[in-house]
Formats: structure tokens, C-alpha cells, sequence
């Protein structure tokens, strides 16, 4: 029996989920992204794999960096948000009622509320048909007052936790 490839990444999920903020000053922005992963530890690297269709590829390439940020329930909605609409025609910074702080080694902003939230300067930048694929240096890894990880369930269906076993303490 075949199956499409979009429901296999239903069957494969969960899928570790991040906001990513891109841009600087006027032209800020925040996405929704659950295709991403680790890649080096020496030096500190990931990946993330940005649609050619979305703005967020735009405002990478015209800086060189962005920001990452694992985060918790209380965002829930806000970042379901900012995976259904773009940076191009919703100022979503505004809109969401997000509360931005500076980075320290890149220009484009953080969101003020994560449980981690990285620095990241682009590496290398790969075409991958309908995709793009990013890898970046982690410059800086911040640790929030926020707790747990929401992950994407179901493709982009929605965002929950993965409750912990019982023994893992
Ligand atoms: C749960 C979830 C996960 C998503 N993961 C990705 C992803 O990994 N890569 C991607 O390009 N888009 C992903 N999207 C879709 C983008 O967030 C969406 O297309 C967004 O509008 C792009 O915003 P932008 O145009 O401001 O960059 C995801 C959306 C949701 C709701």
C-alpha cells in the first residue's frame, strides 16, 4: 500500500516545534517552523528548512542570521498564528502582541518569552526543490523563565507537549 508524503509526516509526528525571528528594525518577523535538528555539537550548528513560498527566506538572506525559541504552552496560539499567515502582508510582532528583546550577537531580535532561545548566523544555504535548507552556527543559547516544549502534531495540524514517563524524574 502507498501512502502520500503528507501522510507520512502525519505518521511521523511529532515534530519539535520553534519560532524563528527574522529581520531587523522595521522588517521583523516571526514563523512558525517544525522542520529543523541539531547538525554539529563543535562547533554548535542546526538546520532549518524554510518553504520557498513564505517570507522568512528573504529576511534571512538579507541579514545572514536569525533566532530560534523552543517554547511552552503559554505561546500556544500566538505561534500557531504565525504559521498561518505571512510577514509579507501581517506585521505579526504587532498583531500577536509579541514582546521583543534584543539578541547579543546578531541584530535581529528575540522573543521575550521561551524557554531557550538561540543566536544563530547562517553557514551554508542549499536548495532543496520547494525548500531551502539552512544551516547555522549557534553563536548563543539563552535559558527562559518559560518550561517544555511544544511540538507540531499531526504535520502542522497542532501544537501540544509530549507528557513525560511516570520513572524519567
Ligand atoms: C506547526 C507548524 C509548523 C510549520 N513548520 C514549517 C517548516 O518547518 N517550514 C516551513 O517553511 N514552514 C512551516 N510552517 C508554515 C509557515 O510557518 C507558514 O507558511 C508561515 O506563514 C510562513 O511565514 P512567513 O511568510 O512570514 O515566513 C509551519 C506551520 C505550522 C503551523
Amino acid at each position: 500500500m502507498e501512502i502520500s508524503i503528507s501522510e507520512l509526516q502525519k505518521m511521523t509526528s511529532p515534530n519539535p516545534f520553534v519560532l524563528i525571528t527574522s529581520g531587523e528594525g522595521e522588517n521583523s518577523n516571526i514563523m512558525a517552523l517544525s522542520w529543523w535538528t541539531f547538525v554539529s555539537n563543535k562547533p554548535p550548528m542546526l538546520a532549518i528548512c524554510l518553504s520557498k513560498k513564505g517570507y522568512t527566506h528573504e529576511l534571512i538572506d538579507d541579514t545572514g542570521e536569525f533566532g530560534v525559541h523552543v517554547i511552552g504552552t503559554r505561546l500556544r496560539e500566538k505561534a500557531m498564528k504565525c504559521g498561518q499567515c505571512s510577514g509579507r502582508s501581517t506585521d505579526k510582532i504587532k498583531e500577536f502582541d509579541f514582546l521583543m528583546r534584543d539578541a547579543e550577537k546578531i541584530s535581529t531580535k528575540l522573543i521575550s518569552e521561551y524557554t531557550a532561545a538561540l543566536e544563530c548566523r547562517v553557514v551554508s544555504k542549499i536548495e532543496v526543490s520547494d525548500h531551502l535548507l539552512y544551516t547555522a552556527e549557534i553563536l548563543k543559547i539563552h535559558r527562559g523563565s518559560d518550561t517544555g516544549q511544544l511540538f507540531a502534531w499531526e504535520g502542522y495540524r497542532y501544537l501540544d507537549t509530549i507528557p513525560k514517563r511516570q520513572d524519567s524524574e
